[in-house]
């Protein structure tokens, strides 16, 4: 975890409080979000399945920010992951949903595992929208509150290889897209946020080989911009000046080229390593 002097975005723990659920909390963007909530005194749900990285994470924000806090070992690709989750949180006064939880899948699309395509379609589509349907009651109930879903900068435009990760994208950025104006009349704020590449682990492990001017940014940076634009309620935001600069200036099919090359690139090593493996020594 990095120090407290970071980025960090404070947010109205009134408007947002007094407990916001993270989903994907175990790592990457989503323990950055539950580091900055905590830090401006929101008592934290922690989501994933490593139940172990949760409680430890809990432990340090509760000694940290003297907040408190509760975890739930849940897979979201499950059908049945709300129940479970509605259990763990129905007698908590939620007033912030960060739902971020998500998994990327490179690879060739025909010969990929139905199952497989549909555990994405469950993780990346179905549990944003029912995670949505379900809180978004809630928040409307109390009058207040936020909804955050994290989509990434893959859901403007279509990527070969990544196909159905970026058209998973696309839906979360369309549906949050129209949420914010039906639930802002409810007093409740809906964003989504659209990372690119950001240092997580989930880009390491992706072996994407990025220009240079497309750099990685840090988790601190990318979520304090996804809280700043959530406090403004803004519909959407891209993080990062670059993004955005290429996200407004590359046309569209430009895009789909430069990111599909990449990701065939990465299938391309991956292929070879398997084949390098392969060889009798
Ligand atoms: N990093 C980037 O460059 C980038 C760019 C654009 C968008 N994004 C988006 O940002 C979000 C966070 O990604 P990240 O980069 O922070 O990745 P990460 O470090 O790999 O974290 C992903 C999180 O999602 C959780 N998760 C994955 N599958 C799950 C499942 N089936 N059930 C429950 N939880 C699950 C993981 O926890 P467990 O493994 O413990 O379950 C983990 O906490 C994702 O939606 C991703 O698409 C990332």
């Amino acid at each position: 975890m990095t120090s407290s002097t970071s980025s960090v975005t404070p947010i109205d723990s009134y408007l947002f409080g007094p407990w916001a659920i993270v989903t994907g909390a175990s790592s990457g963007i989503g323990k950055e979000f539950a580091r900055q909530l905590a830090a401006s005194g929101l008592h934290v749900v922690l989501v994933a399945r490593r139940l172990s990285m949760l409680e430890e994470l809990g432990g340090r924000l509760a000694s940290e920010f003297g907040v408190q806090y509760r975890t739930v070992g849940v897979d979201l690709s499950d059908e049945h992951f709300l129940s479970k989750l509605d259990e763990a949180t129905h007698d908590l006064d939620i007033g912030l949903v960060v739902s971020n939880a998500g998994a990327w899948m490179i690879g060739d699309f025909l010969t990929t595992d139905a199952n497989a395509l549909q555990q994405s379609l469950h993780l990346n589509v179905n549990a944003h929208v029912e995670m949505a349907h379900h809180f978004g009651q809630r928040l409307a109930q109390r009058r207040r509150g936020g909804l955050l879903l994290t989509a990434s900068t893959a859901g403007l435009q279509g990527i070969p290889f990544s196909a159905e990760y970026a058209a998973a994208k696309a839906y979360v950025l369309t549906l949050g897209e129209g949420l914010h104006s039906e639930l802002q009349r409810k007093g409740v704020h809906v964003t989504v946020l659209l990372p690119g590449a950001t240092d997580t682990p989930m880009l390491a492990a992706s072996g994407f080989d990025l220009p240079a001017m497309l750099k990685p940014m840090s988790t601190e940076q990318c979520v304090a911009e996804g809280l700043a634009a959530l406090k403004v309620n803004r519909a959407t935001h891209i993080a990062g000046r670059m993004n955005r600069m290429l996200a407004a200036s590359m046309p569209r099919r430009l895009a789909t080229r430069m990111y599909g090359s990449m990701s065939a690139q990465v299938l391309a090593k991956q292929s070879g390593e398997a084949n390098v493996a392969k060889r009798p020594a």
